[in-house]
C-alpha cells in the first residue's frame, strides 16, 4: 500500500545525489575495501557462519560494498537496489576488485520479479534499510518469496528506539521523536547526511518509517516464515552522539556512566520446508 504517492520518487532522488559523496566518505572507505577490508560487522560474519557457495541476496545493498564482502567469503551474491549511480557504482566496484556479483535496480517491492522468481539460501539485509519501505507485510512477503524451504532471512538494523532520540548536547539526549509513524511517514527536509557532513543538508524531502519490533515480527510470522532469534544490541555502527565510545568489537556504544540503550537488532527467520 502506497501511503504517499511520491515517496519513492523523494527518497530515490536523495540515494541518487548521496552516491558519488559516499563513494568518496571514510564512513564507507572505499579505497580500503578495494585494498581487501571487508565492510561487514565481526558480529554478521560470526553469525553466518559459512556462506561459501551459498546463493544470497542482498535487499538494498547501495553501493554493494556489503554485498562484496559476503562474495568474498564465499557467497554467490545478488545485490539489489532502486538507486541507479549505487548500482552502477557497486557493479563497477565488483568488476575493479575482480569479484563476482550480479547487481539489479529495482525497487525491493518489485524484487521477485526483477530478479525473475529467482529464490535464495540467504536474504541478507543491513543497517538503515527498512526505515525507507512504507509496509512491512508487503516487505515481509518479498523476504518470503525470495528464499527456498530452510532459506534464512538475516536482518541486522538499527533499533526503532534510536531514531526517536536527538542529543542536545555533548552529555545528554532527548526525546525528540515518536516511536510509531503514521501511515504517510515521517517527511524530513535539511537531515545532515550520515556519511559526509561535510556536504550542506539537502533542502529536499525524503520520507521515512520507524518501524517499531513487534511490526517486523509480526509481518515476517504473519508471511510465514519462522523466528529463530531476534537479539537486541546495546551498540551501533555509526558515533551517533559524541558521548558514545567504541566498543571492542568495532562499534559505538553509550558510555558506561550512563544508561544502556537497545541501539540496533539482529533478527534470524526462515522459510519452513
Ligand atoms: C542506508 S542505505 C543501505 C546501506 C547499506 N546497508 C550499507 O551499509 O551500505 C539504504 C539503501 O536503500 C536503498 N533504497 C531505499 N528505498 C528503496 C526501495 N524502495 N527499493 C530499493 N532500494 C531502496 C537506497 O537506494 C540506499 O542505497
Amino acid at each position: 500500500m502506497d501511503t504517499c504517492a511520491d515517496w519513492r520518487e523523494l527518497n530515490r532522488a536523495m540515494w541518487d545525489a548521496k552516491t558519488p559523496a559516499h563513494l568518496r566518505s571514510p564512513i564507507y572507505d572505499v579505497d580500503g575495501f578495494k585494498a581487501g577490508r571487508l565492510s561487514l560487522r565481526s558480529r554478521e560474519i560470526i553469525d553466518l557462519g559459512d556462506v561459501s557457495g551459498k546463493d544470497l541476496v542482498h535487499l538494498q545493498c547501495h553501493i554493494g560494498l556489503d554485498t562484496l564482502s559476503w562474495a568474498r567469503l564465499g557467497a554467490r551474491v545478488t545485490g539489489l537496489d532502486f538507486s541507479e549511480p549505487a548500482v552502477q557504482a557497486a557493479t563497477a566496484l565488483a568488476r575493479d576488485i575482480g569479484v563476482e556479483a550480479r547487481f539489479v535496480m529495482s525497487d525491493v517491492y518489485d524484487a521477485p520479479a526483477a530478479l525473475n522468481g529467482s529464490t535464495y539460501d540467504i536474504v541478507y539485509t543491513g543497517v538503515g534499510a527498512l526505515c525507507w519501505l512504507p509496509d512491512m507485510s508487503r516487505w515481509a512477503g518479498v523476504v518470503r518469496d525470495l528464499l527456498r524451504p530452510k532459506g534464512q532471512l538475516y536482518l541486522f538494523e538499527f533499533h526503532p528506539v534510536i531514531w526517536m532520540l536527538e542529543s542536545s548536547s555533548t552529555t545528554e539526549l532527548e526525546i525528540r521523536y515518536s516511536y510509531f509513524t503514521p501511515h504517510e511517514g515521517h517527511r524530513e527536509a535539511g537531515a545532515v547526511d550520515y556519511a559526509d557532513a561535510s556536504t550542506p543538508a539537502s533542502a529536499e524531502s525524503t520520507v521515512q518509517w520507524n518501524h517499531p519490533i513487534g511490526e517486523v515480527v509480526t509481518a515476517l510470522t504473519n508471511a510465514g516464515l519462522r523466528i529463530d532469534s531476534l537479539h537486541e544490541l546495546d551498540r551501533e555502527v555509526l558515533r551517533r552522539w559524541e558521548m558514545m565510545e567504541p566498543a571492542e568489537d568495532g562499534l559505538f556504544r553509550m558510555p558506561s556512566i550512563k544508561p544502556s540503550l537497545p541501539l540496533m537488532y539482529v533478527l534470524r527467520a526462515h522459510r519452513p520446508a
